[in-house]
């Protein structure tokens, strides 16, 4: 038998607090270690004094390793937790964010005023978080969800199977719009890349180094796909229909003017929990 469990996240702790992203080595070392003997951590806190059998240590320090040099432990354990589902998550499709989560919010706030069953496009979908979780936390509703990433297509039709919504959600390949007919949705909702080339904020290094740049980059300043898809939503929403999407603090204020001056209506900032504008939503009267 390999060392006891107390043993090896001490040791882990230790190489993490050396890597790359120092952010959480107990929790990163936690979550690795109850991956790998599959368990909670609960299990893993129940059962301190446990030796490990030799393989799973070895299989252990190899992801410890990963990890060190910055992989995203989503990539190590094969998912994310995204409003309290389990996704997959393969290198290659960028990781659901905790702050993607008030845009989903903000989304079934806007299908809570239309009554009746509701069709929502989910441009960029990536894993396909928002689109199945739209569908989930609603009855009756129906997506189309596109990419142009054959990784992020991948990854998405696998979240549909694995939550059953094979009848509910349509994954398409196109670049935003380009693909679809002329059918009118309830509701546009997008999390774009929008991370800027040359300037605005920059990505931590983890992330750019390991996260797909088609995930994050969108021209100069990051706003290249947002204004697209202010400019093209219109042609694709019903009279009464709404356009959310996700944006830098940074960017929301002049995401909002855009929307406006292209003739949305009721326009609105949504805030995260240190109060940033994080995405922008208004309506479409036709
Ligand atoms: C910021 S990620 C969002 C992924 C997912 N919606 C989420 O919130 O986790 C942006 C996604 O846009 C996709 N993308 C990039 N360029 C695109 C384009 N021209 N048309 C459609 N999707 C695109 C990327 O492949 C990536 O999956």
């Amino acid at each position: 038998m390999g060392p006891t469990v107390a043993e090896t996240l001490q040791q882990a702790v230790t190489r993490l607090g050396q890597g790359l992203d120092k952010s959480s080595p107990r929790l990163d070392a936690e979550v690795l270690l109850a991956h790998v003997q599959n368990w909670t951590r609960t299990e893993l806190h129940c059962r301190i004094t446990d030796p490990l059998p030799k393989s799973r240590y070895r299989e252990f320090l190899r992801l410890l390793d990963e990890r060190a040099q910055g992989v995203p432990i989503a990539y190590l354990v094969g998912y994310k937790e995204f409003f309290s589902r389990r996704f997959w998550v393969k290198p290659g499709v960028l990781v659901p964010r905790p702050e993607t989560e008030l845009l989903v919010e903000q989304a079934l706030t806007e299908l809570r005023k239309t009554p009746g069953p509701t069709r929502i496009l989910d441009l960029c979908c990536g894993s396909g978080c928002i689109a199945i979780t739209l569908c989930l936390e609603t009855l009756g509703t129906t997506a189309v969800a596109t990419d142009v990433s054959p990784d992020a297509l991948a990854q998405s039709r696998e979240n549909v199977c694995f939550f059953a919504v094979e009848e509910r959600v349509e994954v398409v390949e196109s670049d935003l719009f380009s693909a679809l007919s002329k059918e009118a949705f309830d509701l546009i909702v997008s999390n774009p890349p929008y991370i800027g080339t040359e300037y605005g904020p920059r990505p931590d290094a983890n992330v750019a180094g390991h996260e797909p740049a088609l995930a994050l980059y969108s021209g100069a300043d990051g706003t290249e796909y947002l204004r697209e898809i202010v400019e093209r939503a219109p042609a694709h929403l019903i009279e009464g229909g709404s356009l959310v999407v996700e944006c830098a603090c940074f960017q929301a204020e002049r995401v909002e003017a855009w929307m406006a001056d292209r003739g949305f209506n009721q326009t609105c900032l949504w805030h995260d929990l240190s109060g940033l504008p994080r995405g922008v939503s208004g309506r479409w009267e036709g």
